[in-house]
């Protein structure tokens, strides 16, 4: 099963939103990028909460999300102003209610990573651009020159925890990340032309290890939903310890640099 991101509306947007201007340098990157500009016609894969979505308000007039997640599609009506008005579809992005070459642009941010069944979603992405329209898979991943924050020990407690306590597959739906060769390969044996491009260099807002555990704990990961109850309660217990008596500088406040990093494919 998908991760069911109706857990996340609670805390998604205090949690996973970006700094002020940062999805505003996506859209302009990506605009950039594939020549497109407030007339494409663009569909956004897993669109959420809106959180990348806003940043094209009024700089497109054709959009159209698309999420499993109607809790989280609830919460873009709260972003809309100036007449913007996105058109929403609660679908799979393996099966998508639109005809064959509808759009100029598909584009999906931190999606990809959950789809078992990505090369499914590619097709369908690809049946439904325009002779030439590009798809733009991106996730924020780490440059590898940037300075490891020091709060990213929690991940490697975390990690180590669950081991302990026999975990060695979390259970969560892994789907395909950019850095796995198997993706550009796949788009390639479809014919499609395919670049790799850093749209843009941001910073992360500030967290520190103490931020980072109590979001372990209250289970803000999509990656511990499928981690039986009182297993991430004894997990959560031995993190919480660990920061009380190990860590250094626990509330030490520390903004990570990130990237859009994006692989796109033209048929
Ligand atoms: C990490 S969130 C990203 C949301 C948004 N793109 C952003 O960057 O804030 C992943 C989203 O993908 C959606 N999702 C995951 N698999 C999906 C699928 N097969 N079809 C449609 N939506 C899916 C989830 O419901 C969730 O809203």
């Amino acid at each position: 099963m998908p991760a069911n991101y109706d857990n996340a509306v609670e805390y998604y947007d205090a949690t996973r939103g970006y700094r002020e201007g940062v999805v505003e340098r996506y859209r302009d990157a990506l605009f950039a990028f594939t020549g497109g500009d407030a007339s494409a016609r663009i569909l956004e894969l897993g669109i959420g909460s809106g959180l990348i979505a806003r940043a094209f308000q009024p700089a497109a007039q054709r959009y159209v999300g698309i999420d499993y997640s109607l809790g989280m599609m609830r919460l873009i009506a709260g972003k809309l102003d100036g007449g913007f008005s996105p058109l929403l579809a609660q679908a799979d992005a393996r099966y998508l209610p639109f005809s064959a070459g509808c759009f100029d642009l598909v584009h999906a941010a931190r999606v990809f990573h959950h789809l078992q069944d990505w090369r499914e979603c590619i097709n369908e992405a690809r049946r439904l651009l325009r002779r030439g329209g590009a798809l733009v898979i991106a996730e924020n991943i780490a440059p590898a020159d940037a300075a490891r924050p020091p709060w990213a020990i929690v991940q490697d407690k975390w990690d180590e925890i669950l081991s302990g306590l026999g975990v060695q597959d979390d259970g969560a739906d892994h789907g395909i990340w950019l850095t796995d060769d198997a993706m550009r390969q796949y788009m390639e044996s479809t014919g499609a032309q395919v670049d790799a491009v850093d749209l843009l260099r941001y910073l992360e807002k500030a967290v520190s290890p103490r931020i980072m555990v109590e979001r372990r704990a209250a289970g803000m990961f999509s990656s511990d939903w499928s981690l039986p109850a009182a297993l991430h309660q004894e997990a959560a217990r031995a993190l919480q310890d660990w920061l009380a008596r190990d860590c250094q500088a626990p509330d030490e406040m520390v903004e990570r640099e990130m990237l859009f990093r994006a692989l796109t494919a033209r048929w």
